[in-house]
């Protein structure tokens, strides 16, 4: 784990504008930058970075955070990976806490692992880019592939010389350990058990060219080597082989060219090779990976889900390889996504028709030729079954057999009525096949008509929650007072019962110099008000926790150490006034001149309008009572004069601070 020292240095080191401003073009506006949101596909900026708050707020998506938000959705890095990130620019040494000696060396070993491989990924493009040799076999055969320069640059392609030992001797005369060679494959020892002397080293990519894989974080993982012969014995491209660093079933080739391309047009091509990824890449199409020759398995998918719900499987003409795939294919639904087919002409793959074709071609082939899958499927079984009628129940089964996989219980039926028409069969006879298939669908079915039940209960929730709406905006303004005041000290004014020399009591005036965050507190803790909002209320206690115990507080080290979903939460609080200088509509003299001088006055304001508010709520909750009960109610009544008091108190004071 990171230390909590490091986690709170990076953050009190970033500044949040030089991060983002690596990923958006940021102009100055005001106090604020703003830019075009990085997260949809707009015209007008709507995409703000407060400096002073060390927030960024997106208005078109939404989104919004402190700087590891922004890492954790533009770059979709996980919370370590962005502490890292940041580290790393910032050269601020990373402290690693609660490790046994065993997980550092571990990790350490790992290290060695992407060290090494990214040493391989440098050497192999610097062979294709500057030996003879390399020149000559590996850059050539690229460009005849139509590769261009900046291509085999982005996708850091390479070519690994034909002699026995040159990356290894390479390596290990750089000084990279021969464990680590062997432990990533990328070299092959043969060893020699009565004279270790003699133990030899070979390079396991020999004569290939090189295609490096690459994490989500784009740290290599491990190499694919096509071989340039015609040697029918050889495999055509060889792989890195299973490791601590690489996990063939975790990695899709491209991710990391294609994230954002993908989480931006919300659709992901799934293709089968290296070279359809960098074709169709070349062309303009980035949103694409290659589950690489092997069966696609749940792990990968997982990694296209984080990013969309939409998957669009490209397969090259083959029959017979597509009714195999079709198979693999089940896995998406069961993850709940939608799945497209695309097939090609005879004879092309994806490489080929992005290579012969230009940009608009292919995106409106891809757009039109996109058919949903079960639609597909079934279409393309019942022409194979058509006169068979054995082989048509099997279809049926088949069919119905991935129907079960979908998780939404309405998509389903859905299905099953398509798939009845297409077919030519009654759904009912589909309906029964699926109750069949198994016991697990049935309980999906009914656990996705439980959660439907309870989305219900929200909208109803969120039915009443409007009724209270003065409350949350109310609450929500506390909080965001505290954020931003919380340690200045006002002058408050406040009016106090006393008693005069005619023994009458009367209200007085008087003056309290305090902290913004002490007057919130006690005056709330006066009525023992607690925030009606969950999310409110926890923040409101963290708040007052760290401005109690701090000496110093700072927005960004509070949000340091909340989850990220509260970091959004407080972001869209503090962000809330910034909308207003997006949208032009305050040329600032809408604002309270100063807005200082006010603050008293407004958190006055606040607290009171929430506790009149409050106090209304509860007479009208007690009125009700007296009404709907005929039982003795004096005491409900006492209770009323009370409230009623109270309230005009508060009124007094409320229209003193409104004066
Ligand atoms: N593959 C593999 N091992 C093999 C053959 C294929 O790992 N022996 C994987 C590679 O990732 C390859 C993908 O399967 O990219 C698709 O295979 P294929 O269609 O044969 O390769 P292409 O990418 O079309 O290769 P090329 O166009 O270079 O012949
Ligand atoms: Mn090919």
């Amino acid at each position: 784990m990171i230390s909590k020292t490091t986690i709170d240095k990076v953050y009190e080191t970033s500044r949040l504008e030089e991060v983002i401003g690596d990923f958006v073009q940021l102009k100055k506006a005001g106090t604020n930058f703003k830019g075009l949101s990085p997260f949809s596909d707009e015209k007008s900026p709507s995409f703000m970075v407060s400096p002073v708050k060390q927030i960024w707020k997106d208005f078109s998506s939404g989104k919004g955070g402190n700087v590891v938000a922004f890492l954790m959705e533009h770059e979709h890095f996980t919370y370590p990976e962005a502490i890292k990130y940041l580290a790393k620019k910032y050269n601020i040494e990373i402290e690693e806490t609660e490790r046994t000696d065993e997980q550092k060396e571990e990790a350490n070993e790992r290290e060695s692992m992407y060290l090494v491989s990214e040493f391989a990924q440098e050497h192999f493009a610097e062979m294709a880019w500057e030996s003879e040799l390399g020149k000559a076999i590996g850059l050539s055969y690229f460009k005849e592939r139509g590769f261009t320069d900046e291509t085999i640059k982005k996708f850091k392609l390479g070519y690994c010389l034909d002699k026995w030992d040159g990356f290894t001797l390479a390596a290990l005369d750089k000084g990279y350990k021969l464990s680590y060679l062997e432990k990533t494959g990328l070299t092959i020892v043969k060893e020699d058990t009565a004279n270790p002397q003699n133990s030899r080293k070979f390079d396991r990519f020999k004569g290939r060219v090189m295609f490096p894989i690459h994490s989500m974080s784009g740290r290599v993982l491990g190499f694919g080597g096509r071989i340039l012969t015609n040697d029918k014995k050889a495999a055509k491209y060889l792989n890195s082989p299973e490791s601590d660093i690489y996990h063939k079933s975790k990695v899709l080739y491209g991710i990391y060219h294609a994230k954002q391309a993908i989480a931006k047009e919300d659709n992901c091509y799934l293709v089968e090779g290296y070279t359809d990824v960098i074709q169709l890449h070349q062309r303009g199409i980035h949103n694409v990976v290659a589950s690489s020759g092997t069966a696609l398995t749940s792990e990968q998918i997982r990694l296209i889900n984080r990013l969309t719900k939409n998957i669009t499987v490209l397969f090259d003409g083959d029959a017979a390889g597509l009714r195999a795939s079709l198979r693999g294919i089940d896995l998406i639904l069961e993850q709940g996504m939608n799945v497209k087919i695309c097939t090609f002409p005879e004879g092309e793959d994806p490489d080929s028709f992005a290579k012969n074709n230009e940009f608009d071609a292919v995106v409106n082939y891809l757009k039109e030729n996109g058919k949903d899958f079960i639609q597909f499927k079934a279409s393309l079984l019942m022409k194979e079954a058509e006169n068979d009628p054995i082989k048509r129940a099997d279809t049926v089964r088949d069919i119905v057999q991935s129907i079960s996989k979908i998780p939404d219980r309405i998509q389903k039926e859905i299905y099953i009525q398509e798939c009845a028409q297409i077919m030519n069969i009654s759904e009912a006879v589909l309906f029964n096949t699926l109750a069949q298939i198994g016991s697990k669908g049935d309980k999906e079915a009914a656990k996705q008509q439980k959660q439907e039940q309870k989305a219900f209960e929200v909208v109803k929730n969120q039915e009443i929650q409007e009724k209270v709406d003065v409350q949350y905006v109310l609450e929500r303004k506390i909080i965001e007072q505290l954020l931003l005041y919380g340690k200045d000290v006002h002058t408050f004014e406040d009016l106090v019962l006393k008693e005069n020399e005619e023994g009458d009591l009367i209200l007085e005036p008087e003056t309290l110099e305090v902290k913004v965050y002490e007057k919130i507190y006690l005056d709330l803790q006066d009525d023992e008000i607690e925030l009606a909002n969950e999310k409110f209320r926890v923040i409101y206690f963290k708040l007052i926790e760290e401005l109690n115990e701090k000496e110093d507080f700072a927005i960004n080290i509070f949000l340091a150490n909340l989850e990220q979903e509260t970091v959004s939460e407080i972001s869209s609080i503090l962000m809330e006034e910034e909308k207003y200088v997006l949208h032009n509509w305050g040329s600032k003299d809408i604002f309270p001149k100063e807005k200082n001088s006010v603050i008293a006055q407004l958190v006055s304001e606040t607290i009171l309008t929430l506790r009149c508010y409050l106090i209304k709520k509860r007479m009208e909750t007690l009125q009700n009572k007296t009404i709907d009960s005929s039982e003795n109610n004096k005491e409900t009544l006492e209770e009323i004069m009370n409230y009623i008091h109270l309230n005009k108190l508060l009124n007094t004071k409320l229209n003193r601070v409104l004066a």
